[in-house]
């Protein structure tokens, strides 16, 4: 298939939201930034249409998709309920990187939905996201677009090395702000549950609807020397190791010192390592990646997945890094950087993982 490139700078916001529709409206697939990373979309109400997603990112069929809106009323007819919590949710976070699961309605198709009976819907707040959608207006599946298995992609190049070829259309951009995937709640429970952490924090959420708990899969300890199979995450995505560079990869945790020596003792010259801006000069030069400064855990979230990325070009054969925990949106790094090293994580000197 031949993959069609705009660029939002050069070509205008108009002639990229055009050239979607069309995509979607004949039943393509696009991919397109939005403000967590790029999507790939696809027309979510016709199955045949959302199911060259799977095929086109090697994605198991079990795993649903998020349905993306560009306006609030986009929502009631793809869901049998709206509950007063979603309200709630909606008001103080959409349009934003939060995404609500919901009871389906029968017009959303099986296919979109993961074979399950509830749908995931988030209204984005990328302004090239939402032009986009405002302009197709019909509500678009999207994964994250990135071959499964793979980190996110948070840049334009790294949706063109992986979907070239396999999809209609290509939107850059440019860089996405926040750079790891929005945050899940279910309110299909009795008691909301938050499935997948992201920028919007389990406070956050528990700030707005009072009790909210989280799906104990998805805690640190759990991933932890797991595969995470056992544990049956309720984000059928969740289970699956994921946003993984080639070369096998694990964290070290502990007092700063110990990190850095134990990281020097273990690596060679075919080594990557995973560091911060303040600990960058205590390794080589070459094959060392900061992520960002520990002051500024939203520029590691940002640069996340990139830095993983930036390994694979490099060829290492196999990957060292540091601990990168912080408050915050520090659970979504450590969930998406556990997730990426399969749950190696080594607690030097006996300290415990923090939860
Ligand atoms: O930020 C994001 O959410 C990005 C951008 C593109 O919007 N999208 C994204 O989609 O991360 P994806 O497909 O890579 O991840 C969706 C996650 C998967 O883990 C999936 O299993 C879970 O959401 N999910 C979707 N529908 C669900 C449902 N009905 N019940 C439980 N989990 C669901
Ligand atoms: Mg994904």
């Amino acid at each position: 298939m031949e993959t069609r490139i705009l660029s939002v700078e050069k070509d205008g916001l108009e002639a990229v939201c055009r050239a979607c529709t069309e995509v979607f409206l004949a039943g393509g697939l696009a991919a397109f930034p939005t403000e967590t990373v790029y999507g790939l979309g696809a027309d979510g109400l016709h199955g045949e249409n959302s199911a060259k997603i799977y095929a086109a990112k090697g994605r198991p069929s079990d795993n649903p998709l998020i349905l993306h809106i560009g306006a609030r009323d986009q929502l009631y007819p793809l869901v049998t309920e709206v509950p007063e919590s979603a309200e709630k949710l909606m008001d103080a976070f959409w349009p934003g990187p939060l995404t609500i699961i919901f009871k389906k309605a029968d017009i959303v198709p099986e296919t979109t939905s993961g074979g399950l009976s509830t749908i995931a819907v988030r209204m984005p707040s990328h302004p090239v996201a939402n032009a986009i959608l405002k302009a197709c207006g019909i509500p678009i599946a999207a994964p994250s677009a990135n071959l499964s298995g793979r980190p996110s992609t948070t840049r334009a190049s790294h949706v063109i090395e992986d979907l070239t070829g396999r999809v209609d259309l290509i939107i850059d951009g440019g860089d996405v702000p926040i750079g790891v995937e929005s945050t899940i709640i279910d309110l299909t429970q009795e008691i909301p549950v938050m499935l997948r952490p992201g920028y919007v924090t389990l406070e956050q959420l528990q700030s707005v609807l009072g009790e909210v708990i989280e799906d104990p899969a998805i805690r640190r300890e759990s991933i932890i020397g797991h595969t995470n199979e056992v544990l049956h995450p309720k984000a059928p995505g969740m289970k699956y190791r994921h946003y993984a560079p080639k070369a096998p990869l694990t964290v070290f945790s502990g007092n700063e010192r110990e990190v850095i020596e134990k990281i020097l003792s273990l690596m060679d010259d075919e080594t990557g390592i995973l560091t911060v801006d303040e600990h960058f000069s205590e390794y080589p030069e070459a094959r060392t990646v900061s992520v960002g400064s520990l002051k500024d855990p939203e520029s590691i979230a940002h640069n996340l997945f990139d830095a993983l990325r930036k390994f694979d070009e490099m060829q290492v054969t196999k990957i060292l890094s540091e601990d990168l925990t912080d408050a915050d949106i520090g659970d979504a790094i450590m969930n998406r950087l556990l997730k990426a090293a399969g749950g190696n994580y080594v607690i030097l000197g006996g300290k415990k993982p923090e939860s």
